[in-house]
């Protein structure tokens, strides 16, 4: 099909989001509230979610992969979740005070998470990481922080080096210059850095880049632990996408390593807006007004609010049981397998990988193996995994739209209610949707 017949196809079914577009764009700056939510032509608006499945404007049901951004691992309205927030709701949305709520939240998160001898609520994974670097700075008294490439942390400035926005102008030079970025998965590059000047804090995505668009090397978050001990410098493990995903624990109980701090987001506050940052005593024990002067400041209207406090309660106390992330990876391997068969069919140089419950798709890709391989051990060039062909994704992210399937278009997260017919009728979609993009003009 012809590559503007996709496009007007698109413009057909999709009238009324198409007009919230048009009027949207005269407000807010390409209509979006997030980077990542720019589509071409224009976005789907969702009306509501269920389960695995989600509703446009214009009527169109979607099988969704997007997932809230990963923090949907129980599915859009969980029953116990909606039934949390909803009687919340009725009490009250704001005391400006303690709530027994985040309590039971603290000693949940607490209980799951190996080395947490403390916690504290933000709002969102970006101020997680944020406290977590304040925090490392002021225990080490050292500015530099080292980064991996490619990895992200949301969008504050210490952490935009590297990231997807890494030349976002308006980050100030002198925070620029405090951060050293290394390559990722490699030991030497990172031992070097460390030689090289006192450092603060080492952070990064214990899956890997993106979380595992670039997969983290077998035994390097072991060896990143002994530098980061050796050196002094406090290691942070960015756990916003992994925590309780990768297990009821999350990276740390996966990988068997444990951080010195883990920073949280997304699921912690079960689907809504949230975020954690939980490790050792003697560095969260920082925050503590017995420091006096010496104390980090964490003020936040919304941290640890009543509302993400009774979803994240509702949420963990599921998750703990381990059954939502195995159905959520059983279907994911399913998925991936389903995806590589059509690409190997079709003959093209994309490969679908992933662990756990997400998924990625790596477009241009020349490696040999390809989907041959197990991706955990995968030693394909990271310069070329983290390089999105994003007009390439945009288009398939848009035709998949249009075949009733929303993911971000380089992959996506599988939840645990997501069904067999579910991941069949992906696979076909995946599969129309590749045959739309290469037999249209463009490609
Ligand atoms: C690994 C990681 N860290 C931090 C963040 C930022 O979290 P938030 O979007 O809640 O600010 C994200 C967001 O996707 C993330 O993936």
């Amino acid at each position: 099909m012809q590559q503007d017949a996709m496009e007007e196809k698109y413009r057909q079914k999709f009238p009324r989001s198409r007009e919230l577009y048009e009027a949207a764009k005269k407000m807010i700056p390409d209509g979006i509230t997030h980077d990542i939510r720019y589509s071409e032509p224009f976005p789907v608006y969702i009306t509501h979610g269920a389960g695995a499945h989600k509703w446009d404007v214009d009527g169109n049901e979607y099988i969704d992969y997007f997932g809230g951004h990963g923090a949907l691992l129980l599915g859009h309205q969980h029953p116990q979740v909606v039934e949390a927030v909803a009687d919340q709701a009725r009490k009250g949305t704001h005391f400006g005070a303690c709530h027994p709520l985040e309590v039971e939240w603290a000693r949940l998160v607490i209980s799951l998470v190996p080395g947490a001898d403390l916690v504290r609520f933000t709002s969102s994974g970006t101020e997680a990481t944020l406290l977590a670097l304040r925090l490392a700075r002021a225990f080490t008294g050292r500015e530099r922080v080292v980064k991996l490439d490619a990895h992200f942390h949301g969008w504050h400035d210490t952490v935009v080096p590297g990231s997807v926005s890494a030349r976002s102008p308006g980050v100030p030079r002198s925070t620029l210059e405090c951060v050293k970025l290394c390559p990722p998965n490699d030991v030497q590059a990172l031992e070097a850095a460390l030689a090289e000047q006192p450092t603060a804090a080492i952070i990064l995505e214990p899956s890997g880049a993106s979380f595992g668009r670039v997969p983290v090397r077998p035994g390097f978050l072991a060896e990143v632990r002994e530098l980061g001990t050796r050196f002094g410098a406090v290691l942070i493990f960015d756990e916003v996408i992994t925590g309780f995903r990768l297990a009821p624990g999350g990276a740390q109980e996966y990988y068997g390593v444990n951080a010195d701090l883990v920073t949280m987001g997304k699921i912690v506050s079960g689907g809504l807006p949230g975020g954690a940052v939980a490790g050792r005593g003697d560095i969260m024990g920082l925050l503590e007004m017995k420091r006096g002067l010496g104390k980090v400041s964490h003020p936040g209207t919304f941290n640890g609010n009543p509302l993400s406090a009774a979803a994240g309660v509702a949420a963990l106390r599921i998750i703990a049981t381990g059954e939502p992330i195995a159905a959520a990876n059983a279907k994911t391997a399913a998925l991936i397998k389903g995806f590589n068969r059509v690409i190997a069919a079709k003959g093209i140089d994309w490969c679908a990988y992933g662990h756990a419950s997400i998924f990625q798709i790596a477009m241009n890709c020349d490696c040999a193996k390809k989907s041959d391989c197990v991706r955990t051990v995968c030693t394909y060039d990271w310069q070329k995994l983290r390089n999105h062909d994003r007009p390439k994704e945009l288009k398939l992210r848009r035709n998949m739209l249009l075949n009733g399937v929303d993911f971000v278009g380089s992959g996506g997260w599988v939840s645990a209610v997501h069904s067999d017919l579910d991941i069949e009728e992906t696979i076909a979609a995946f599969e129309r949707s590749v045959e739309q993009m290469y037999t249209s003009e463009a490609n």
